[in-house]
């Protein structure tokens, strides 16, 4: 019954392209999962990147629009979006590289911020303590032991009386599985969840950067028993 109703709410956040979002999202084998992580995109990146180097010249009182400073390209940015990724008209006789025009888009979808809000290192798995390190493939016993034991089981468990999904046996994760990615990283693509729909909810220890990297690989590893 809960479970029903999250997943309409999920439907509706993705337009029914749940599972093909998330092929894309798992397709690169085993790449780091956040390797070009958006949210570590800042304007420095950008300004040394790209408007000093091929924009600069001719923007900086020339011609319009003047490309300075943040608030300059920040206010430009529609027309930057038009011109440099759209036509690809600018700058002027001299293509960005894909990867930088790759770039510069990923920095404009998350809203061109400023400072970066995230780190571009993706932690290789750091082993929780007790535990050996993660090998590929992430097997369910792997899963269970670094994420659901000690994030999930507490509430999750056979029998408890709210009626939660148990988080103890594969069978039962599986009935949940399309549901973990969005709810323990709080976003389905770029678009976050609703707070209340996060997992664990918000107010219990937030997951680690490993533990999320264990639920991903295991994912991508095709969500193995054994
Ligand atoms: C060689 C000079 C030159 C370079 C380099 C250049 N531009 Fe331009 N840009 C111009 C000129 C000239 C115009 C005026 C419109 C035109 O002639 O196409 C212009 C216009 C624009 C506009 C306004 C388009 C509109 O619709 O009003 C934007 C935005 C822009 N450039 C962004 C950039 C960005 C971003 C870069 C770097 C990635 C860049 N330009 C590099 C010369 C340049
Ligand atoms: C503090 C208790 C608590 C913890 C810890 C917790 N959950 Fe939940 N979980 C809930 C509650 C309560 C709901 C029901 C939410 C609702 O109905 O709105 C829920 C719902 C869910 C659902 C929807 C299916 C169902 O059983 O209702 C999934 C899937 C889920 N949680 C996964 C997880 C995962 C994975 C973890 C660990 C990473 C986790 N939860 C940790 C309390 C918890």
């Amino acid at each position: 019954m809960k479970t029903s109703s999250l997943f309409i709410i999920f439907l509706v956040l993705t337009g029914c392209n749940f599972k093909r979002l998330r092929t894309q999202e798992l397709s690169q084998e085993n790449e780091p999962y956040f390797k070009v992580n958006a949210f570590s995109i800042s304007y420095d990146q950008i300004q040394k990147n790209i408007i000093a180097p091929s924009c600069i010249a001719c923007h900086s009182g020339k011609h319009e629009p003047s490309l300075t400073n943040y608030q300059e390209v920040f206010s430009a940015l529609k027309k930057i979006d038009q011109s440099v990724l759209k036509e690809k008209s600018m700058p002027k006789r001299k293509p960005l590289s894909s990867e930088l025009r790759a770039t510069l888009k990923t920095w404009i979808s998350v809203g061109a911020p400023e400072f970066a809000t995230e780190s571009a290192e993706t932690p290789s798995p750091t082993p929780t303590p007790n535990l050996p390190p993660l090998s590929r493939p992430v097997l369910f016993a792997d899963f269970k032991a670094r994420v659901l034991e000690p994030s999930c089981v507490s509430c999750h468990n056979q029998g408890n009386k709210d009626g939660l999904t148990s988080m103890e046996d594969y069978t039962s994760v599986k009935s949940v599985v399309e549901f973990l990615l969005p709810m323990m990283t709080g976003k389905v693509g770029n678009d976050p969840i609703p707070e209340d729909q996060r997992m664990p909810p918000p107010k219990s220890t937030p997951l680690t950067e490993d533990q999320l990297n264990t639920l991903k690989w295991w994912l991508e590893d095709g969500e193995k028993d054994q």
